[in-house]
Parts: structure tokens; C-alpha cells; sequence
């Protein structure tokens, strides 16, 4: 059993403050290209919470707020590939304007999952606003219309990401030591 300490953390990937000034742009963008629309921003638990916080109070729009909760089976660290929604939207999106605010887009799977079952809902539009992007995992055909950073293939925690339910509440975005996730 690892200890959850700072020890476990490889290196500092983006500060808080680097987060924030990103966040900053990407809403400036949002917000010039739904200028005149309204916003149904759709938060994906839990690893987003603190991105979409941020992001939201930057938005100057009128805006909706949702949260969907999708479990992967598998373990923490990898994506299996099959998916199920744990918590649905409370409301239905027909004829709105859905912007997908998730955490980390790795094998793009959720990803995938997600925007097809919003799809379904007859939405004016659907669009992903991803907080990091991890390309070299890709196995589906999905990307995000806003990112923040693109970063290597390394467990990134912090921020509201999680291992193992631990670590959400670094201030930082940080990578994981490997011997922390891979197996023996
Ligand atoms: P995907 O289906 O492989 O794209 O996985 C998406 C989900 O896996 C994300 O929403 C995260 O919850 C989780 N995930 C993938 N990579 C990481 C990571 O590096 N740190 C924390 N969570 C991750």
C-alpha cells in the first residue's frame, strides 16, 4: 500500500497558476464563439469540478449547468473501454448549446461514450472543452474543440484528478510516480 504523500509525486506538471491563466483563454474563446447563444456547460464527475469552477465563473454568458457521472470497469488507473453512466443530466438538452467540460482526455473512449449519448438528445450542437489530452493513448476518433495542455504519457493527478480516489486536492497538476500505478 503506497503512502498518499508528496513522495509519490514525480513532478509538477502545471502550476495553479499557469492552470488558471489557461483557463482564462479558454473562456475568453468560449465566449466569443457562443456570443449571442446560451451555454449548457456539462461537468463530467468527478475529475472536473475544480476546472469547471473556474472556467464557469469565467463564462459571460447565460449558462446551464449539468454533471453527468461515468464509471469505466477496470481499474483506476486504465480506461477498459466499457463505460456506463452512473449519474445522468437532470435535464434534457434538446435545441441547447452542450459544451462537455471533462478532465483529461486519454484513450477518448468516455469521451466517445459521452458525446454519443448526448447526440441522441437532439442538441443544437455538442462540443468538448478538455482540461489535458494525453494523444499518444488515442483509441478513438474524438478530440477537444478547447484544450488546455497536451501532456505525455504520464498518471497526471492533481486539480481534481484522481488516483485511486486520492490526490484531487493538490493545487497543482502533477505526474505520478510509475511505481505508484503500474503493476508489479
Ligand atoms: P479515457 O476513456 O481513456 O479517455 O479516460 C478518461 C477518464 O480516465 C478521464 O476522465 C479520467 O477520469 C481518467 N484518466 C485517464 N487518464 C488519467 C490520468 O492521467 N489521471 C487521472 N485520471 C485519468
Amino acid at each position: 500500500m503506497h503512502s498518499k504523500t508528496p513522495e509519490d509525486i514525480d513532478e509538477v506538471l502545471f502550476r495553479r497558476e499557469e492552470i488558471l491563466t489557461k483557463i482564462e483563454a479558454l473562456a475568453e474563446q468560449i465566449n466569443r464563439d457562443y456570443a449571442g447563444k446560451e451555454l449548457t456547460m456539462v461537468g463530467i464527475l468527478k475529475g472536473s469540478v475544480l476546472f469547471f469552477s473556474e472556467l464557469v465563473l469565467r463564462i459571460k454568458l447565460p449558462v446551464r449547468m449539468d454533471f453527468m457521472s461515468i464509471s469505466s470497469y477496470g481499474q483506476s488507473s486504465k480506461s477498459s473501454g466499457v463505460v456506463r453512466i452512473l449519474k445522468d443530466l437532470d435535464n434534457g438538452v434538446e435545441n441547447q448549446h452542450v459544451l462537455i467540460v471533462e478532465d483529461i482526455v486519454d484513450t477518448g473512449l468516455t469521451l466517445k461514450y459521452i458525446i454519443e449519448s448526448l447526440e441522441t438528445r437532439k442538441p443544437a450542437s455538442v462540443k468538448v472543452c478538455a482540461l489535458l489530452d494525453k494523444p499518444s493513448r488515442r483509441l478513438a476518433d474524438v478530440a477537444a474543440d478547447y484544450l488546455g495542455f497536451t501532456i505525455p504519457d504520464a498518471f497526471a493527478v492533481g486539480y481534481g484528478l484522481d488516483y485511486s480516489e486520492q490526490y484531487r486536492n493538490l493545487p497543482d497538476i502533477c505526474s505520478l510516480k510509475p511505481c505508484i500505478y503500474q503493476e508489479t
